[in-house]
């Protein structure tokens, strides 16, 4: 697929509904992991405007700064440490209405101001994080959960 992407307006769920199956035929038929997870953050990012929006995967026990859109962020982020060191180790998607709020969080960007974070579990194992940050608080609810562990559901990870 090398055309442009259909931007919505509309509701958050006419948003998902309108930008998954886009993101979907992007990596449908690629097996490159770090191209389909550069896509998918682009896509994102086009479509919903956030601050930021990234990959962090697991690699020697850390999570290492993977694709992303979005201000430069810090690259490597241990277990247990920051929203999505938390999110990996109790491997469960976490929502920060007011990241000022979350003790530990790590601010890589003082633009962030609230954030949400899935974990991405293959094999019973946390593989990677979808970490995407907002400038507005309070910006993420289930309804984001739903459509973007559904998101993560279709990476294929080798
Ligand atoms: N805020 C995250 C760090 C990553 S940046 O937001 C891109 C955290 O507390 O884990």
């Amino acid at each position: 697929m090398a055309e442009d992407l259909l931007i919505a307006s509309g509701t958050k769920s006419e948003k998902y509904s309108s930008i998954l199956p886009q993101v979907n035929a992007l990596i449908d038929g690629e097996e490159d992991l770090i191209a389909n997870l550069a896509n998918i953050v682009a896509a994102l990012k086009e479509q919903f405007g956030w601050l930021w929006v990234g990959f962090y995967l697991v690699k020697k026990n850390e999570l290492v700064l993977g694709p992303f859109q979005g201000p430069v962020a810090c690259t490597r982020i241990r277990k247990g440490k920051g929203v999505c060191g938390t999110s990996w180790q109790n491997a469960s998607t976490i929502i920060v209405p007011d990241v000022e709020a979350f003790p530990g969080h790590i601010a890589c960007s003082s633009a962030s101001k609230s954030e949400i974070v899935i974990p991405i579990i293959r094999d019973g194992k946390v593989t990677a994080v979808l970490d995407v940050d907002s400038a507005s608080l309070n910006e993420f609810d289930e309804t984001d959960q739903h459509y973007l562990e559904q998101l993560v559901a279709s990476i294929k990870f080798e």
